[in-house]
């Protein structure tokens, strides 16, 4: 199964939870601006959220995917406030045409005076499981 892992991530958070998904799927955590070659079963996709949305560059990144070669994303995301930055990911993913799984990951990121600490080792243990479960 060939997995990627990308990632937008302003302040580390999200870049911290999609190095420990990389690892459960034995590859490399990158940055949205690291292409994605060939085919691919799995894309995980994480983000944090910004001023209630996703980030433009995000947003611009999901129009470079081609639904084609990619078979379904599994979307992660961290906030300081909101829950989940699922549901305004998973509708740039499907107006592109891409396949998105119900199944997402989220933690608290720190931000500020909030949530401080996060994402913990807590947190980094769920993603570990999480991406397990993904993973069979
Ligand atoms: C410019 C900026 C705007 C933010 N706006 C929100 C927001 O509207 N809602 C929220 O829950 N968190 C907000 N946050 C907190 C981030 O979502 C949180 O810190 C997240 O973990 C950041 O992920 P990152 O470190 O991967 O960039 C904001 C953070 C920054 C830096």
């Amino acid at each position: 199964m060939m997995i990627e892992v990308r990632y937008y991530s302003k302040t580390g958070n999200t870049a911290t939870i999609a190095d420990a998904i990389a690892k459960q799927a034995g590859v490399v955590a990158k940055p949205i601006n690291e292409p994605i070659y060939g085919e691919v079963d799995l894309l995980f996709l994480g983000t944090g959220l910004y001023a209630f949305d996703i980030d433009p560059e995000l947003k611009d990144y999901i129009l470079t995917l081609n639904p084609d070669k990619i078979k379904k994303v599994v979307v992660f995301s961290t906030a300081a406030i909101v829950k989940s930055a699922y549901e305004k990911t998973k509708k740039h993913l499907q107006a592109q045409g891409l396949t998105v799984s119900d199944d997402e990951y989220h933690c608290p990121g720190h931000y500020m005076i909030l949530r401080k600490g996060h994402p913990n080792g807590e947190d980094i243990k769920r993603a570990e499981q999480f991406a397990r479960a993904i993973l069979g």
